[in-house]
């Protein structure tokens, strides 16, 4: 969603701001622009579009300065222009602000402020921070703003200069992750750590209700009661390298062809060759206090958790429900101190479920959060944290999130039945031994990437791709048509196969392109007649299946074998040339692969 970059040091800010908005491209925006503050004046300059539109306007205005705040914006209130593009300043133009985030009750300030004589410009909730802050203002920067934040209702990341005060950017948090990269006589602030990595390692992670004061060399921060907040160091051990493309054409083929070394970093200190797991790794406590538990998370992590409930319940025992995140915070759930809450979310900053797990604390529910972001807000506000380990995820498509947090709910299943004790530890140890085996068969499924080009080829140009399966089959193929409609813009839908002739058969024409993963063959049977029912409408069918499906070869146009596994382990392998294909078909429509449209790799507004 939104970005924000800020620096301030003895550089030229604007080129740090430009090189920081970059790294947070992946996170999707429709304008952007860059504030500099230069010789006790504040210099100004947005524009709607792709950051290029920006770096030529920069160029053609030759903006510097060596304290400045940059802002990429993804619409919510008031459509993509440039006059709706951040910074947003007072009428003097002397206090100019930046936020990520929603200002619920904007509607009733701007009305405030308008009788106090303001005037706005733009459609944004945002316009009513730089005024705000300019009415509150007393000769001191920092107090107009804790007393501006007082004011708002929802969730922000604010970066304020102003050339009342020159030497300073104050900051506040609420809501929307901001983050403060430490250097040597200067300091970085971003919304995502891959903005600032090429400058810094180091940083302080911003807790909800903290304002900060940053010099060059110095950071002041306090608290929501204005107590002084002090940080410990966050220091990262990946690099800016990590968040590159490398040979690639694509951050999401790099992340898709990286699955087999993420997936061995999410198994690396939590379950040995010997099939020992670490108890505290694995969060054994978790499952002592627990009769029952909720999975709740969104999009694709919702569709892991649909997996993780069939692996919990099988071999476990215990009884999961899954819910949308953004269903869950409003349901009014069901849940206790013994009802444990499984939240999933790559970023750890997904606004419904950060909300889900406040919630889940309210009813005194203990949390374990999966997620691959360390430091994120999900991670510090649970209970009990397992980490993917997945390494940056840039593509907004999600892939090795995914299979990562398969694997990590995997684990968390055979950590649960080692307590309840369900599944004999000879079976357990199989499970063990395959979930060992799953990088293999990961590797092994890449290698169908030739032959699922060549069935992009043959469907890039369709409107409507269906998608079939039973089981967990069916939840291998909801993620398999979200990845296709999301970066193809093809239209698809998903239905278990079993209730295709309950309606959906009516879509079934000539040529209709239906695709179906056959992973287990207790039920492959049923999945193949429901096959055949479509073809005798016409379809054109494609199976994703396991080699032991006999009549697979002879049912389907183009079939493709996946390697032998368990049932409930397959997923993971199965969705793997799905991801290929919404992929080709993507590049062959043209498409932005990596930043499709309209869409936003961490979702941070409700
Ligand atoms: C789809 C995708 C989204 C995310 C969803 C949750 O490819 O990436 O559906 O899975 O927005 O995001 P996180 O996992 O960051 O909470």
């Amino acid at each position: 969603m939104c970005g924000i970059v800020g620096y301030i040091g003895d550089k030229n800010a604007t080129d740090i701001l430009l090189n920081g908005l970059e790294s947070l491209e992946y996170r999707g925006y429709d304008s952007a622009g860059i504030s500099v503050l230069s010789g006790g004046h504040i210099l100004l300059c947005k524009e709607r579009g792709r950051l290029s539109n920006l770096r030529e306007k920069v160029a053609a205005t030759d903006i510097s300065g060596n304290i400045g705040i940059g802002h990429t914006r993804w619409a919510t209130h008031g459509a993509p222009t440039q006059i709706n593009a951040h910074p947003h300043a007072n009428k003097a133009g002397d206090i100019v602000v930046v936020h990520n985030g929603i200002i619920e009750n904007y509607e009733v300030l701007r009305e405030e402020l308008k009788n106090e004589g303001y005037e706005f410009i733009s459609e944004t909730d945002t316009e009513v921070v730089p005024h705000l802050i300019d009415y509150y203002y007393n000769g001191d920067l920092r107090e107009a703003v804790t007393k501006t934040i007082s004011r708002l209702i929802g969730s922000y990341a604010l970066c304020v200069i102003s050339s009342r005060e020159d030497g300073k950017i104050v900051v506040a948090r609420e809501g929307s992750p901001l983050i403060i990269g430490l250097g040597k006589g200067e300091n970085f602030i971003a919304s995502d750590i891959p903005a600032v990595l090429s400058y810094t390692k180091d940083f302080y992670l911003l807790n909800d209700g903290d304002v900060a004061v940053i010099t060059e060399n110095s950071v002041d921060i306090t608290d929501k009661n204005g107590a002084p907040s002090p940080k410990d160091i966050y220091h990262v051990d990946y690099s800016a390298e990590d968040a590159t493309k490398g040979d690639y054409e694509h951050f999401m083929l790099k992340e898709i062809f990286e699955q087999p070394a993420a997936i061995k970093r999410t198994l690396i200190g939590r379950i040995d060759e010997n099939l020992q797991i670490d108890p505290v790794e694995m969060n054994k406590e978790f499952f002592e206090k627990v009769d029952r538990l909720y999975i709740v998370a969104c999009g694709t992590a919702y569709h892991a958790g649909l997996v993780g409930k069939r692996a919990i319940e099988t071999l476990a025992g215990i009884p999961v429900e899954v819910d949308l995140a953004s269903e869950f915070r409003y349901r009014g759930p069901l849940i206790s101190e013994k009802t444990g809450v499984i939240l999933i979310s790559q970023s750890g900053e997904t606004a419904d479920t950060l909300a889900a797990l406040r919630l889940a604390h309210t009813y005194g529910s203990p949390v374990l959060s999966i997620t691959n972001v360390v430091g994120s807000s999900v991670a510090r506000e649970s209970d009990y944290v397992f980490y993917t380990y997945a390494g940056p995820e840039i593509a907004v498509a999600s892939t090795k999130a995914y299979t990562t947090q398969l694997v990590a709910l995997y684990l968390t299943a055979v950590a649960a039945a080692e307590i309840t004790k369900k599944t004999p530890q000879n079976l357990l140890d199989f499970f063990k031994k395959e979930i060992l085996s799953l990088p293999e068969k990961v590797t092994e499924v890449l290698n169908l990437n030739d032959d699922v080009k060549k069935l992009a080829e043959r469907i890039y140009k369709e409107l409507d791709v269906y998608f079939l399966g039973r089981g967990l089959d069916y939840s291998v193929a909801l993620e398999a048509s979200l990845k296709m409609k999301e970066i193809s813009y093809i239209h698809s839908d998903t239905y278990a196969s079993g209730e295709i002739k309950h309606g959906p058969i009516a879509l079934i024409d000539d040529g209709t392109v239906t695709i179906a993963i056959i992973t287990d063959k207790q039920i492959s049977g049923k999945t193949l007649s429901n096959m055949k029912e479509v073809i005798a409408r016409g379809a054109f069918t494609v199976g994703f299946a396991s080699p032991d499906c006999e009549d697979c070869e002879k049912t389907f146009d183009v079939y493709f074998k996946l390697p032998k596994s368990s049932p409930l382990l397959a997923p993971v392998a199965a969705i793997v040339p799905l991801q290929l294909l919404a992929y080709h078909v993507s590049c062959l429509k043209g498409c932005d692969v990596d930043k499709p449209r309209n869409l936003a790799k961490s979702v941070t507004v409700e």
